[in-house]
């Protein structure tokens, strides 16, 4: 069926979304409102409160709110929310918590803390010409058009740290940049670097038509590009660790330690070399870290845009995680590149994203950098751990055959037959669908 396209979709109440999407879309079947429906809050403010933070809003997309207890961080104990859908990942972290809780747990290093943006410009002069006249000039302006926009940030202890120019002639004709570091203290500061660079922008516009520096025609020749922050912040590091004796990484599938250590650290280098196997190593230490991000209120687009960046910054995609064994001392870290805020955006209008602000003790940005490393590398611990030992797939079908039970329609009395079914046996689609039929007295 071919479908008409719609003006001012945005201006029909929400009703009238639905009535325009079950009619051009599900063939009038009404059934389909209450799937939407169903997913309203009674609580008809709350409600409201989540329509407005997004545009066209039909109903509420859950997703499970769970919690790793038992993460020991710089020597303090924390819970930490999760929100995801994919199952196993909740178990995991919590199952890496505990394993190192008696061996002095997570530590973590803030290494740097800047957030960086850029305006791009083009302009057809010589670069020393410009380069003089950044030095003597621009920069200063460029500071003072911005006071009163970094003025609250300056005295919260952040602002504008440095501004630079950068020649990108070899690479795009007549092509520079405005790089701009920033400290944003405890907010992600997306909206904070944006406002200062399109100041940059009209500053560099209007310093440029006032200068006696340039000719008329290398004045017109200027078009700014756009001014917009990067989510690749690699000066803005936060490093989570563990260590322990080799001895201690006792594991309960019966491997012996040193030979853990052995192949965990080989698994470690494959991911370090190889970018096929990098990439789904990576996802897991993301599966931690974005869990974390979505349930206090920051942007996983950013997080996951930035860690991968940051993963191919020598040209090839590579762990995110490393891995030493010297004089039996077992170290496994991971250095994340991390730009997050406790303050601002959702953070203080979402009720669950306020709760896990203050489960998590009202962290800074900073502290709140390092709990995300922290799960990133709890994450990555727990699948590793996993894929050297028995295997992913006993983890994760046992976490997975709730998903099945609940597509079978099976009852909460069936659900119980088949944890206990399966107690010592591992879960296969298959055999969860046979056993199901037998006993239902489908077949025998
Ligand atoms: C699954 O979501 C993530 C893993 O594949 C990660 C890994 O292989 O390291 C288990």
């Amino acid at each position: 069926m071919n479908h008409k396209p719609i003006e001012g979709f945005s201006k029909l109440s929400k009703q009238g979304k639905i009535d325009w999407l079950i009619n051009e879309y599900l063939q009038g079947n009404k059934e389909y409102q209450n799937i939407l429906k169903q997913y309203w809050n009674e609580n008809v403010e709350l409600q409201k409160l989540h329509e407005e933070f997004s545009e066209n809003t039909v109903s509420n997309f859950y997703m499970p709110y769970g919690i790793a207890p038992n993460f020991l961080i710089d020597g303090k104990l924390f819970a930490l929310p999760m929100a995801v859908e994919e199952s196993s990942v909740v178990a995991a972290a919590s199952k890496a918590a505990k394993f190192w809780i008696d061996k002095g747990g997570f530590k973590t290093t803030i290494i740097n803390n800047e957030k960086l943006g850029h305006t791009h410009f083009i302009l057809n002069v010589e670069s020393h010409k410009l380069l003089h006249f950044f030095n003597f000039s621009l920069k200063k302006k460029l500071l003072e058009a911005t006071e009163d926009i970094t003025s609250n940030m300056r005295k919260r202890g952040g602002g504008i740290l440095d501004i630079k120019l950068v020649d990108k002639t070899s690479e795009m004709p007549n092509y520079y940049q405005l790089k701009a570091s920033f400290d944003t203290v405890d907010s992600m500061g997306a909206n904070f670097i944006n406002s200062c660079l399109e100041q940059f922008g009209k500053t560099l516009k209007q310093e440029m038509t006032i200068s006696e520096e340039f000719t008329q025609e290398e004045k017109n020749s200027l078009q700014i590009v756009m001014n917009i922050l990067s989510n690749f912040t690699p000066d803005c590091i936060v490093r989570a660790e563990v260590s322990c004796k080799m001895e201690d990484l006792k594991d309960d599938s019966g491997i012996s330690p040193e030979e853990f250590a052995r192949k965990f650290k080989q698994a470690v280098t494959i991911a370090e070399i190889e970018p096929f196997r990098a990439t789904t190593h990576n996802k897991g230490v993301m599966n931690g870290v974005d869990a974390v991000v979505i349930a206090t209120g920051n942007d996983f687009r950013a997080t996951e845009a930035c860690a991968h960046a940051y993963a191919a910054r020598d040209g090839q995609y590579r762990s995110l995680t490393h891995c030493t064994i010297d004089h039996d001392v077992f170290r496994f870290w991971i250095d994340l590149p991390i730009s997050v805020g406790v303050v601002g955006g959702l953070t203080n209008l979402h009720p669950l994203v306020k709760f896990s602000l203050a489960l998590l003790g009202k962290p800074s940005a900073q502290e709140l950098m390092s709990i995300l490393a922290v799960s990133g590398l709890a994450q990555n611990f727990a699948a590793l751990r996993s894929l050297v030992t028995t295997g992913i797939q006993k983890g994760h079908m046992k976490m997975h055959l709730l998903n099945i039970l609940n597509q079978l329609g099976a009852t909460e009395q069936e659900k119980q037959h088949f944890v206990t079914y399966f107690k010592d046996k591992t879960v296969s689609h298959h055999e969860v669908i046979h056993e199901f039929n037998r006993m239902r007295g489908q077949i025998n």
